[in-house]
């Protein structure tokens, strides 16, 4: 039973996150996003039918090929190189397709989720060409400063613009106003684009790496707070005077919550880049409460926001039962909530028994508790995007039957 060893399950976990869910659901809402900001069809877009069957059977088949024991030992750029090829092919020939469309527009303004779009897929696509070459071919340590910049480029240069693109569209859509200050969107674009590219090495840090470059890593980690802090108050900017009908809007409560955890993820990811909270906390679970609030208490809650937008638009009619997805709702926020803090505590209490000296595997049985707590939290988690795909599917049933 090899394949179901943790080795084999955590990249699968890891790849089928970043590429499967968030990506697959990202790349399916640009074709609602893209075409009503740009006021023409997509370019070519019945290609995009290819596209998909692609993209999903490679990632398929790199499941497989995980799970068989294939690994190229980066992680989160696990998948095998032929997985990577394909995946780079898909995204290049997206980046064209939407490139084109943008061109070929007839809204004159480049709208700011369209900026995010251009800088995800250019960027992403010269991410990739690193994950081809780098795992094989850098030598020694200047392997491992490169893989912290490729991972950090995964989740800041693909994930969060790919994230904004989504939330600057879904948000003023949902709530029907404008966004708060284009001045924001300016400063909070151009500092990401700025800031970002020297990060990746706060995932390195007491490492054999030059500290100077450790140094510029963390800088540049506490200077992120511009771009984040921008964005959010450009969100809760354009909220005011809207709070009212929150209860019944299900994307912007979903675009709401997700902004919440954005803020308390990034302020937990900047504290953790300074040397003395990164001595509690690396190789704990505080970091995995981290990544979890980010990618899924923000982007995928942004995403699944999106869906939750568009579905019923596409299904012709209104969400079939409201009460049944916002179940889904509350049980997948208090679920990540709870998960992240249960994570925090027992990372910071293994974090602080490890530097008392402490053998690895008693810190491991004293949070076992803490695990069991975190498991109910994950199937929270679960239960409630089950009911949110059924709420949606219960809409197209309806919609079929009516028809
Ligand atoms: C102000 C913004 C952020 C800062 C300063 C920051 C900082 C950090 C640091 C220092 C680590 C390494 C912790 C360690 O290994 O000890 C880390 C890990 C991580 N961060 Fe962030 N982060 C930020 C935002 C984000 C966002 C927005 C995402 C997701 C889109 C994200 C995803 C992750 C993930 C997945 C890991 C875990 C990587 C691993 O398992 O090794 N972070 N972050």
């Amino acid at each position: 039973m090899a394949w179901l060893t943790f080795g084999r399950l955590r990249p699968v976990h890891v790849n089928g996150v970043i590429w499967g869910a968030f990506s697959t659901l990202f790349i399916g809402l640009c074709h609602w996003v893209v075409p009503r900001l740009c006021g023409v069809r997509l370019w070519r877009e019945g290609g995009s039918w290819v596209l998909l069957a692609v993209w999903n059977v490679n990632l398929a088949a790199a499941a497989g090929l995980l799970l068989a024991g294939h690994n190229r030992g980066w992680e989160a750029g696990e998948l095998p190189l032929g997985n990577v090829l394909v995946l780079f092919a898909v995204l290049v020939a997206l980046t064209v397709q939407m490139l084109m469309t943008i061109r070929r527009r007839t809204e004159t303004p480049l709208y700011v989720s369209l900026w995010y779009l251009i800088a995800a897929l250019v960027w992403t696509d010269a991410n990739l060409v690193l994950l081809m070459v780098g795992p094989d071919h850098l030598p020694g340590i200047n392997n491992a400063a490169w893989h912290g910049l490729f991972i950090h480029y995964i989740v800041g240069l693909w994930i969060t613009p790919a994230g904004y693109v989504l939330i600057y569209y879904f948000l003023p859509a949902s709530i029907r106003a404008p966004i708060y200050s284009h001045r924001l969107s300016l400063i909070g674009f151009w500092s990401l684009a700025f800031f970002y590219p020297f990060v990746g090495i706060h995932h390195y840090l007491y490492s054999p790496i030059a500290d100077w470059a450790e140094t510029i890593a963390i800088v540049s980690s506490m200077m992120l707070i511009v771009p984040v802090w921008t964005v959010l108050q450009n969100f809760f900017g354009t909220m005011i005077g809207r709070w009212g009908g929150l209860g019944r809007n299900l994307p912007a409560k979903f675009l709401i919550v997700g902004s919440v955890m954005y803020l308390i993820g990034c302020f937990q990811g900047s504290v953790q880049a300074l040397r003395s909270l990164q001595e509690p906390t690396h190789f704990t679970d505080f970091v995995v409460a981290h990544s979890h609030l980010t990618i899924f208490g923000t982007f995928i809650m942004w995403a699944v926001a999106g869906v939750l937008y568009v579905w019923p638009k596409l299904a012709g009619a209104p969400l079939a039962s409201f009460r049944l997805a916002n179940w889904g709702f509350w049980l997948t926020t208090l679920g990540i909530g709870s998960m992240a803090l249960v994570l925090s505590a027992q990372g910071l209490l293994q974090g602080f028994m490890l530097m008392g000296g402490a053998e690895f595997v008693d810190t491991v049985v004293t949070i076992r508790p803490y695990w069991w707590v975190r498991t109910l939290t994950g199937l929270s988690m679960d239960a409630g995007l089950s009911l949110l795909v059924l709420a949606l599917m219960k809409t197209s049933w309806r919609r079929r039957a009516a028809a």
